[in-house]
């Protein structure tokens, strides 16, 4: 086996993610720029170090992961929550019951925000009290991101101005997204061999 199918086997096992042959080329150039800077001067060597190194192989998942989101990304997914899958969650739940949701790949946090933002629009401020949101990812720069909140954030476009325009006050909006990725450490301990 080659160095670069031996880093495509651990970051498999490590993460889930698979690079078919076509995609390894990717593979092959983040793991040159990795090793260069860290002036490791071939890929065997670099995989006999990451073996005995966590911290170096979440830097390795960070360099990896297609971190690409934004505010509603799919919208037929936030419109099918709405009109079906939340009202018949909560037709099954106990009254004041809570109901769960989980970002799973999370990334910087728009699309858990994003679930709360338009949970709030379609059925107001008081729904807050019925859903928490949660988020994972493997990824933990993002994930640092994603518990600053989105408040002055400009990925956030006009959702900030949205919430700061009353759909949730500005302190309520930040707090709320703390809340959400308050638990994304101790979640994304589920994703780790
Ligand atoms: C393309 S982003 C999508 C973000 C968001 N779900 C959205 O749709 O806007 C995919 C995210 O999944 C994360 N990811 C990939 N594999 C993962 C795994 N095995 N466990 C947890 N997160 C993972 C990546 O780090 C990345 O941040």
């Amino acid at each position: 086996m080659t160095a670069l199918e031996l880093f495509r086997t651990l970051i498999h096992q490590k993460t889930g993610i698979y690079f078919r042959d076509e995609t390894l080329f990717s593979l092959d150039a983040s793991l040159k720029k990795r090793c260069g800077a860290l002036h490791c001067d071939s890929l065997e060597k670099y995989h006999a170090q990451i073996l005995n190194d966590k911290e170096e192989m979440d830097a390795l998942i960070n360099l990896i992961t297609v971190n690409e989101t934004y505010f509603l990304r799919e919208p037929s997914h936030f419109k099918a929550l709405n009109d079906k899958i939340f009202p018949e969650i909560l037709q099954r739940k106990a009254p004041g019951s809570k109901v769960r949701f989980l970002s799973a790949g999370c990334s910087t946090g728009e699309e858990a925000f994003s679930i709360c933002i338009s949970l709030v629009e379609t059925h107001g401020p008081a729904i807050l009290e019925r859903i928490e949101v949660f988020g994972v990812d493997i990824d933990e720069t993002v994930l640092n991101a994603a518990r600053g909140g989105f408040i002055g954030d400009t990925r956030s476009g006009g959702w900030t101005q949205k919430l700061a325009g009353g759909i949730l006050p500005p302190r309520t909006a930040h707090r709320k997204g703390r809340t959400i990725f308050r638990r994304c450490s101790r979640s994304r301990s589920v994703f780790k061999n």
